[in-house]
C-alpha cells in the first residue's frame, strides 16, 4: 500500500474507531509501517473520528521524527511491537470499553468460550501497568508482542496488530465483541468453556486455514496448557505467565465474590 492510501485508510478506521466508542476525546493511536524504516503514525491529541489525511507524522523506527507533525505519544508502544514482529505492519491502540473494563478489574481475556475467537484471534493476556508513553509500558507489553496479536493494558487500555490495517482493526473488533460477550454471558450465570477435545480441532483448523500459525501455541492461554497441545517448550513462555501458573507466591487466581465468602467461612470453621 502506498503512503496516500495508507494515509486515507488511517483516517476510515480513526473514524470507526470513534463511531463505534472504542475511544473518546483524544484517545487511541493507529500507525502502520510503510517501509523498512519508515513508520506512519496519527499525531498526539487529536480526536480520531476527526482526523484528515495531511496530520499524520512520520518516524523512523527509532521514533525519530521525519517531518513536523508531533507523533503520537505512545508511539514507542508501536515501535516495539514492529522491531519485534517482522510479520507486523500495523498496529491500533484505543480503550475499547469492554476490553478496557477486563483490564481494569485485572482479568485476561483467555477463557475458551467462543470458537471464532480460539479460531481468529486466540488469547489476550493482560500485561502489567505501566505509565503510558514511557518505558515501563514498553517493558510490560515485551514478553507477550511475539506470540499474541492482542494485549491489556492493565488499567488503560488495549492494543492489536496484524499484516495489515484492516487486519489490526479487526483484532480489536474481535477483542472488544469478545469481551461484551464474556461480561453478557456472566450475567446470565457465566459462559461454559469449550471441552479440550473441542479447542483441539480448532487449533488445528486455524493453523489448516491460515487464521494463526504454530507461534500461537505459545500463547498465555491456561486452555492450552490443559489440552497439552501448547507448545511445550518453556522458553517460549513468558514469565509472568508461568507464575500465575506455578504453586508460586506470586501465582494469581481469582475467584467470585460467593467462591470467596465460602472460602473465607470454611477457614472459620475449621478454626472454631
Ligand atoms: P496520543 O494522543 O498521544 O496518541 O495518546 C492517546 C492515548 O490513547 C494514550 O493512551
Amino acid at each position: 500500500m502506498d503512503e496516500r492510501e495508507a494515509r486515507k485508510l488511517i483516517v476510515e478506521i480513526g473514524r470507526l474507531m470513534y463511531d463505534k466508542g472504542y475511544v473518546t476525546s483524544s484517545d487511541g493511536n493507529i500507525s502502520y509501517r510503510l517501509g523498512e524504516n519508515l513508520i506512519l503514525a496519527t499525531p498526539t491529541q487529536v480526536s480520531k473520528g476527526r482526523m484528515t489525511e495531511d496530520i499524520m507524522a512520520l518516524t523512523d523506527l527509532d521514533g525519530k521524527p521525519l517531518n513536523d507533525k508531533r507523533v503520537s505519544s505512545e508511539i514507542q508502544m508501536h515501535l516495539l511491537i514492529y522491531r519485534m514482529r517482522p510479520d507486523v505492519n500495523a498496529v491500533c491502540h484505543a480503550h475499547v470499553p469492554h476490553g478496557t473494563a477486563f483490564a481494569a478489574a485485572g482479568l485476561s481475556i483467555d477463557a475458551p468460550i467462543l470458537s471464532e475467537v480460539i479460531l481468529t484471534l486466540g488469547c489476550v493476556p493482560l500485561t502489567a501497568y505501566g505509565t503510558p508513553s514511557t518505558p515501563e509500558l514498553t517493558d510490560a507489553l515485551k514478553p507477550y508482542v511475539e506470540h499474541h496479536n492482542a494485549l491489556l493494558m492493565e488499567n488503560h487500555g488495549v492494543v492489536a496488530y496484524g499484516k495489515d490495517l484492516w487486519q489490526a482493526f479487526d483484532r480489536l473488533e474481535t477483542l472488544e465483541h469478545t469481551a461484551k460477550i464474556a461480561i453478557l454471558a456472566r450475567s446470565l450465570g457465566g459462559a461454559n468453556d469449550l471441552p479440550k477435545d473441542a479447542i483441539e480441532k480448532l487449533i488445528n483448523i486455524r493453523e489448516k486455514a491460515g487464521y494463526l500459525t504454530e507461534s500461537a501455541r505459545c500463547q498465555a492461554c491456561g486452555y492450552l496448557q490443559e489440552t497439552g497441545i501448547s507448545c511445550g517448550s518453556d522458553k517460549h513462555l513468558n514469565s509472568e505467565f508461568q507464575n500465575a501458573n506455578s504453586n508460586g507466591s506470586s501465582a494469581k487466581i481469582s475467584l467470585t465474590r460467593e467462591e470467596l465468602i465460602e472460602l473465607l467461612s470454611q477457614a472459620a470453621n475449621n478454626r472454631s
